[in-house]
């Protein structure tokens, strides 16, 4: 078969594309509830638990028992079918965090396009093309299914972006090497193709930051997350499984031309706001709520629940509703160590305002408030001697001599008198088998956005109910 005729002229005509990314992490470095004692003001913790397991071990029966729950898994760990064939393409702890400071960047560069957007809203603009950074991709799995007969895929969840796509067949450009077999539309007698005169096809334009193009009739999707990685494709449509329900007609990217640093997953999942995401295009059933928990160890499961669960103990902060975007909102107010809370005006928190991302690892601070969580933190530490800084982080130990550690707890606090302790793990990353760091990082402009990360937010279960406009917290989610 020849190349279809759109390929050579999308390509060609080159989307500048922008958007919110993910990030990989390989997260080796955990540390193992078990081991952990709960103090006050500190946490003491065996540092042989900083080191990976290598058996999976499933995490709470009870969850699989939701309806429409899905079981996350880290993608480097061993509860991820994908970790043998990953394995020679892991990447390192510097790599993750330089992807990491990728994805922060095209956030920002996206967030920054959107005030300019906002304020020329009259004329048509072009998006400014993001170069000279990379980015990585998701951390943490689900498995849903596409077509009918249905085709079970593992794709990377993402709240900081909103299409959804998968690699499909012909891949009359390019696909990249998936661990499932590559969606094919033929096959399933439920795919129709979005047509270009569709209202839904210029929805494209807000999902993926990129106006959408058209060939033979078809629309035609591209978005990119950072210079390296994108997909563009055919904008379709078919019946979509999760767990056991069932949605006609749900709209995703099959992706023709797909390049970058998606590992062996088939594609993404898009958590985001916007019309076009999945919260979005199941909202009738699922009420635009949904709910998970990342494993606190790579070896271990979470799950991603969509619509309401029962849930006890969850604490609601509202989100930032003044904020366009796709992005989730959050105000954090203040940060405490060993429950004294830092000297940070909350003026700080605010002029640069905050998001939560389960794509970026490490969560970003104001300046101000980064220098005084890291001093803090170091009176806490200060029996540990210093080691130097790696990569973004900047407050490390070596503990080389010590079989246990006692960790200042690190507190936040978000709007509504919302207070939430993280665990160790959402504390310090090892960042050799002797070095843990304090698993946190600065903004070097006052201005930009703080993003709550990934790492912070282990073991919680987070909770999005997007349409009663607020973001839960519960401990012990997994
Ligand atoms: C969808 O569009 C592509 C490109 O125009 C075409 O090759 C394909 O046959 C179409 N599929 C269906 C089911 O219409
Ligand atoms: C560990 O202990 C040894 C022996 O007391 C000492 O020589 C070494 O400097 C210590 N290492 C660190 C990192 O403190």
């Amino acid at each position: 078969m020849a190349t279809p005729h759109f390929l050579s002229t999308f390509i060609k005509s080159s989307f500048l594309f922008l958007v919110s990314i993910s990030c990989f992490l390989e997260q080796t470095h955990a540390f193992e509830s078990k081991n952990t004692k709960i103090q006050d003001s500190f946490h003491t913790i065996q540092v042989s638990s900083l080191f990976p397991a290598s058996v999976c071990s499933p995490s709470k029966d009870s969850i699989k028992k939701r309806p429409s729950t899905l079981e996350v898994f880290h993608r480097h760990g061993p509860c991820s079918k994908l970790s043998q064939d990953e394995a020679a393409a892991t990447p390192s702890l510097s790599d993750i965090l330089s992807h990491d400071q990728s994805r922060v960047k095209s956030i920002r560069a996206r967030l920054d396009s959107i005030r300019t957007t906002d304020k020329v809203k009259d004329k048509k603009v072009n998006l400014p093309v993001q170069s000279g950074s990379s980015l990585g991709s998701g951390n943490y799995l689900v498995s849903m299914g596409i077509g009918s007969p249905k085709k079970t895929l593992s794709l990377i969840f993402d709240t900081g972006s909103d299409l959804t796509w998968t690699q499909c067949q012909p891949c009359a450009r390019s696909c990249y090497k998936q661990q499932d077999p590559i969606f094919d539309p033929k096959t399933s007698n439920s795919y129709s193709n979005v047509s270009c005169t569709s209202t839904t096809c210029s929805q494209l334009s807000s999902a993926t930051g990129n106006t959408p193009s058209c060939s033979l009739g078809t629309c035609v999707y591209g978005i990119q997350y950072g210079d390296q990685s994108f997909s563009v494709g055919l904008f379709s449509k078919d019946t979509l499984t999760i767990a056991t329900d069932v949605f006609p007609n749900f709209m995703f990217g099959c992706g023709q031309n797909n390049r970058g640093l998606f590992g062996r997953t088939a594609g993404l999942i898009g958590l985001g706001r916007d019309p076009l995401s999945i919260v979005s295009q199941t909202a009738t059933k699922y009420g635009k709520y949904f709910s998970y928990c990342l494993p606190s160890k790579p070896s271990s499961t979470g799950y991603l629940t969509l619509g309401k669960a029962a849930l006890g103990g969850v604490q609601f902060t509202p989100f930032d509703s003044s904020q366009g975007s796709s992005f989730y909102y959050i105000s954090i107010t203040s940060i405490a160590i060993s429950g004294q809370q830092l000297p940070i005006g909350r003026a700080v928190f605010k002029n640069a305002g905050a998001i939560i991302d389960s794509g970026t690892v490490i969560t970003r601070l104001p300046p101000a408030a980064y220098s005084a969580l890291s001093a803090a933190f170091k009176q806490g530490m200060k029996k540990y001697p210093a080691a130097p800084a790696f990569s973004i982080l900047d407050t490390c130990y070596d503990l080389s001599n010590y079989t246990s550690i006692s960790v200042p707890t690190v507190s936040f606090t978000f709007d509504g008198e919302v207070k939430i302790n993280l665990s160790p793990l959402g504390t310090l990353i090892a960042v050799s088998s002797t070095v843990a760091c304090l698993a946190f990082a600065g903004n070097s402009d006052a201005a930009s956005i703080g993003i709550f990360g990934n790492m912070q937010q282990l073991a919680f279960e987070v909770v999005y109910d997007v349409a009663g406009g607020k973001l839960g917290f519960a401990a012990a989610g997994c």
